[in-house]
C-alpha cells in the first residue's frame, strides 16, 4: 500500500511543429493508500497524462511525484510496481493463461506458484477455467479486459492504475466487470486510480473524486459532497444527469433578494453581506431532482408552464418555463399526470440552492 502524492504538477506537450499543449496545470492532489479514488472529467482534460505522470510512462515538465514519502519522480515504471490498464489492453498472441501469467514467467517464480496465482485471479475475474488454453488473440473486448486486469493484478503491485476500462465494454459486460472491480478494491486494498468521463461508474466504484477540466482538479472530496456542494458551476453541471439548472440573477437594488427574471430568492442579511463583496451579478444553481412540483391547487412556489415532458428510465423530466427568459428542469419518480401546457407549482428548496460568482463560476453560497 502507498499513498501517492503530486506536487505542482505542469505538464506541456510540444509537436514535432513547436505547438504545445498545456495538459495538466499546477495539480496538487494525494490519493490515499489502499483505496479507490476517482478521475472524472471530459475528453482531453488531461486523465491520461495524469496517470501516466504516476506510472512514470511520463516525465513531468514541472513538479514531483512522491510514493509515500519516496520521491519517484526520476524513476522508471518498473521501479515503481505500478500497473496500469489502458483503455484499449493489448492481448499478447499466447495463450490466455500464458497472458495473464507473463508478469510473473519474467521473474523467478516457481510454476507451481505461478499456476496458483493464475487460478487466484482467474477465479475473482470470473474467467472460465476452461478456455485458458485459447489463445488470447480475438477474443471479445470484455474478456480483453478482464486479462488486461488479471495481468495487472497477479504483479502484486503497489499501485493499480485503470484508464477507462469499461469505456468500449457493452452494457452487461460492463455491469459485471464493474462489480468485480468494486468486490476487487474492497478485498485487495491496493492504491487505485480509476479515471473515467463517466460519472456513473465512479460515482458507484470510488469514494472520493477529484472532478477535472482543462488540466486542473476543479474539486476532490467526498463522492456525496461533490455532488451536494459542487465549488464551481463546472462542477454542477458535469455531475449529475442532467446537471444543475443555471438561472442568472441580480442583486436587487434595495438589497434584500435576488432577482432571477421571473422570480424572487429573499436572502438574509448574513447572505447580503457576503454577496456584495462579489458586485450585484450571480448564477443560482439548483438539481433538477431538488426541485418539488407541488400538486395542490396552493400558491405556493414559482408558476411554470411545463413545456416537454421527457421520460428517462423510471423518471420524469419536466421542462418548465417561468419566464420567458429562465426555464428549470424537474427530475422526479412520482408519476404525476401532466401535460405538455400544463401550469404547476415549483418549490425551491432554500437548503438546495447554491450561489455562484457569474465571472468566475466558483461558489459563494452557502
Ligand atoms: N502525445 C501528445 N502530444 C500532444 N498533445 C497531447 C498528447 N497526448 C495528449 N495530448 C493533449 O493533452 C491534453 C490532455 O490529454 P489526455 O491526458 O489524453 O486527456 P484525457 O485522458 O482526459 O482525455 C489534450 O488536449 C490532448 O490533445
Ligand atoms: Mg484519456
Amino acid at each position: 500500500m502507498v499513498e501517492i502524492k503530486l506536487e505542482n504538477i505542469t505538464h506541456v506537450y510540444t509537436t514535432e511543429k513547436g505547438l504545445k499543449t498545456v495538459a495538466l496545470e499546477n495539480v496538487n492532489i494525494t490519493f490515499p493508500s489502499g483505496k479507490i479514488t476517482g478521475i472524472l472529467g471530459p475528453s482531453g482534460c488531461g486523465k491520461t497524462t495524469m496517470l501516466k505522470i504516476i506510472a512514470g510512462l511520463l516525465k513531468p515538465t514541472k513538479g514531483r511525484v512522491y510514493f509515500d514519502n519516496r520521491d519517484v519522480t526520476n524513476l522508471d515504471p518498473q521501479q515503481r510496481n505500478v500497473a496500469m490498464v489502458f483503455q484499449f489492453p493489448v492481448a499478447y498472441d499466447m495463450s490466455i493463461y500464458d497472458n495473464i501469467a507473463f508478469p510473473l514467467k519474467l521473474r523467478n517464480i516457481s510454476k507451481d506458484t505461478i499456476h496458483k496465482r493464475v487460478m487466484e485471479i482467474v477465479d475473482i475475474l470470473g474467467i472460465d477455467r476452461s478456455i485458458l488454453n485459447k489463445n488470447a488473440k480475438g477474443v471479445d473486448p470484455g474478456l480483453r479486459q478482464k486479462i488486461a486486469v488479471a495481468r495487472a493484478l497477479i504483479r502484486e503491485a503497489d499501485v493499480l492504475l485503470l484508464d477507462e476500462p469499461l469505456t468500449n465494454l457493452e452494457p452487461l459486460v460492463r455491469i459485471e466487470l464493474k462489480t468485480r472491480l468494486k468486490e476487487i478494491t474492497k478485498t485487495l486494498k491496493i492504491t487505485t486510480i480509476y479515471v473515467t468521463h463517466d460519472q456513473a461508474e465512479v460515482l458507484t466504484l470510488a469514494e472520493r473524486i477529484a472532478v477535472m477540466n482543462m488540466g486542473r482538479v476543479i474539486q476532490y472530496d467526498e463522492t456525496t459532497n461533490v455532488y451536494e456542494n459542487p465549488v464551481h458551476e463546472f462542477v454542477g453541471y458535469f455531475i449529475g444527469n442532467p446537471g444543475m439548472n443555471f438561472v442568472e440573477c441580480s442583486l436587487n437594488e434595495r438589497k434584500t433578494a435576488l432577482d432571477c427574471k421571473g422570480f424572487e430568492l429573499s436572502l438574509n442579511r448574513d447572505e447580503v453581506e457576503t454577496l456584495v463583496k462579489y458586485g450585484t451579478e450571480f448564477r443560482l444553481g439548483i438539481r433538477p431532482e431538488h426541485i418539488y412540483i407541488d400538486e395542490g391547487k396552493s400558491n405556493k412556489g414559482i408558476k411554470g408552464r411545463v413545456s416537454l415532458i421527457e421520460r428517462v428510465g423510471t423518471a420524469l423530466l419536466i421542462h418548465a418555463e417561468i419566464s420567458k427568459e429562465v426555464s428549470l428542469v424537474v427530475k422526479t419518480y412520482k408519476q404525476l399526470v401532466l401535460q405538455e401546457g400544463s401550469i404547476i407549482n415549483l418549490l425551491l428548496p432554500k437548503d438546495k440552492i447554491r450561489i455562484f460568482d457569474r465571472k468566475t463560476g466558483n461558489k459563494i453560497l452557502p
